[in-house]
């Protein structure tokens, strides 16, 4: 729950859509408090005090079943406005006697066009010449509109793909108005909130930055807190909030595990200390890394090691330091939502992600998460507002477990290097082009392959390198960039000259889903 209550919102009932997360970041755009929720929270006493909208997300389940995820009825009835998406349409037309079927062909799954049949609030400059394109991912369809409604839109396979109670304020949309495939689906968010709802903008992320200082100076008080330092941006914003909030009483552990891009903790440490005159701690922790990696080449395996060693090491470090009572992380909203089911069931774990968001639980310390209530680019806003360098703001993601997960197989320290030395030549190389801001993630990997070159007159034998570079909004999904021929010409020449050891790059075409964006 956010810190603020008090505060005007829109809420989203989660059903475990995998993109509920958009409509959530859609309003906070539009600078709209809101916050996701689950069903459960709709129980508790005067949870829809200052709620001015509610809306229902997309999920898997079926309301063609006998049981089936559902809210209060009381909801229905709060006179507070509702949009239902998808699933939350089709929770709509169930609640108010509509009929609905499983879609007896198959999914209506994609972009579809849709055509209207009656003007709406909700849809007003929706649509152009009576049509618009949205993006459908759903099996079942209502087919008979539910009492008191009025049919809006529809879809070859859709009869009734936005439907209105204007009296009631009950709107629900059969497509996702929130994913940027559906070409003016923001038109839909924007009038539900402001036109039907009529919430103010209240959401200003240089007010929050305030708000969030003040609330850390409450919480810590003169206590002292301690936060693992990573030189990503969420782990650096959160500690120069805290450090303008509590000072000295702040103190930073940076654990060298030696798996870094090249020259990166150094360069984040001086920025840090020198810059923020952080006090800041460094632990040299290379050669333990490297020790218990030797011969490992199983990817959880991996990360499994490393986030053990890495809490072992951290937990060493805390306990030198007297009178700590909270462990500060950069936690953001996004990692809540994820931790948490929605509806009961998990979403499957496609990787254990170790990161500083994995700290010990047994430490006894409370944890202080002021970022828990932050989008990435919100966490990015807050960072450019407190001043934090451009350098580590925008920042690729970089996986907790480093270069180990991009070095497919056994790790050593010539492998290290090397990769070090690829990923660097082909980073610069992205700013070089200034493509490095227009990519979301971008790195060198090693695999472990050989293959035959020929270099001179010689005959060669060596390294594969793979070189990644995707289009993403969260990394929940993400397509890979395409370069023009001259900057990956350039990219391999300069890597395979460079770097020995090296003597054939390969670039990876691969989307996610299927793929992942890390190999490992
Ligand atoms: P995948 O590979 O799952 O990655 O498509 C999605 C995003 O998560 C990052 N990633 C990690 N981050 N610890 C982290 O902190 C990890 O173990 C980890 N594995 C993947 C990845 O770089 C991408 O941004």
């Amino acid at each position: 729950m956010s810190q603020e209550t008090n505060k005007d919102k829109i809420i989203i009932i989660d059903f475990g859509s995998q993109v509920t997360k958009l409509i959530a970041r859609r309003i906070r755009e539009e600078q709209v408090f809101c916050e996701i929720v689950k069903i459960d929270e709709l129980k508790k006493k005067n949870f829809l005090k200052n709620v001015k909208g509610i809306i229902l997300s997309g999920g898997p389940a079926t309301v063609t079943k006998s049981k089936f995820p559902q809210i209060p009825s009381h909801v229905f009835n709060s006179k507070i406005p509702i949009l239902g998406i998808c699933y939350g349409l089709q929770l709509i037309a169930k609640h108010f006697k509509g009929k609905i079927k499983l879609g007896k062909n198959k999914r209506e799954f994609g972009k579809m066009e849709i055509t209207k049949n009656s003007n709406s609030l909700l849809t007003n400059n929706f649509f152009k010449n009576n049509k618009s394109i949205v993006w459908m991912s759903h099996q079942d369809i209502v087919y008979k509109i539910p009492k008191g409604f009025k049919k809006i839109a529809y879809t070859n396979n859709s009869p009734l793909t936005i439907i209105e109670n204007a009296g009631k304020k009950i709107y629900g949309v059969q497509f996702h108005p929130e994913v940027t495939h559906t070409i003016y689906g923001k038109k839909i968010i924007k009038n539900f909130i402001f036109s039907i709802c009529k919430i103010q903008k209240n959401w200003k992320i240089n007010i929050e930055k305030n708000i969030i200082i003040e609330n850390i100076k409450k919480t810590v008080g003169n206590k002292k807190v301690i936060c693992a330092l990573s030189g990503g941006v969420d782990s650096s914003v959160a500690a120069l909030l805290i450090q303008k909030a509590i000072k000295k009483n702040l103190k930073c552990i940076m654990v060298d595990t030696g798996l870094m891009r090249k020259d990166e903790f150094k360069n984040t440490y001086k920025i840090f200390k020198n810059k923020y005159k952080m006090n800041v701690k460094i632990v040299k922790a290379a050669n333990i890394f490297l020790k218990k990696l030797k011969d490992i080449k199983n990817p959880e395996k991996k990360r499994k090691i490393i986030g053990n060693l890495f809490i072992k090491i951290f937990e060493k470090e805390a306990k030198k330091i007297k009178k700590v009572e909270f462990l500060a992380q950069g936690t953001l909203y996004p990692d809540i939502i994820e931790s948490r089911s929605a509806t009961g069931s998990k979403t499957s774990k496609i990787k254990s992600h170790h990161n500083v968001g994995g700290l010990p639980k047994k430490m006894n310390l409370k944890l202080l998460e002021p970022l828990k209530d932050f989008f990435k680019d919100e966490v990015r806003i807050l960072g450019k507002s407190i001043g934090l360098v451009n350098e580590i703001l925008y920042k690729h993601p970089f996986p907790g477990p480093g270069l180990a997960i991009r070095i497919i197989g056994k790790i050593n320290l010539q492998k290290i290097k090397m990769l070090q030395e690829a990923d660097d030549i082909f980073i610069n190389e992205l700013n070089k082009f200034n493509l490095y801001d227009k990519i979301w993630q971008a790195y060198a990997a090693l695999l472990p392959i050989k293959t035959v070159g020929v270099m001179g007159d010689s005959r060669t034998y060596e390294n594969l390198c793979l070189i990644r570079a995707v289009k993403s909004e969260d990394g929940m999904s993400a397509d890979y960039y395409s370069f023009n021929k001259e900057v990956l010409d350039e990219i391999s020449n300069k890597i395979i000259n460079r770097v020995k050891g090296i003597n054939r790059v390969v670039y990876d075409i691969t989307s996610k889903p299927p793929g992942t964006i890390e190999l490992e």
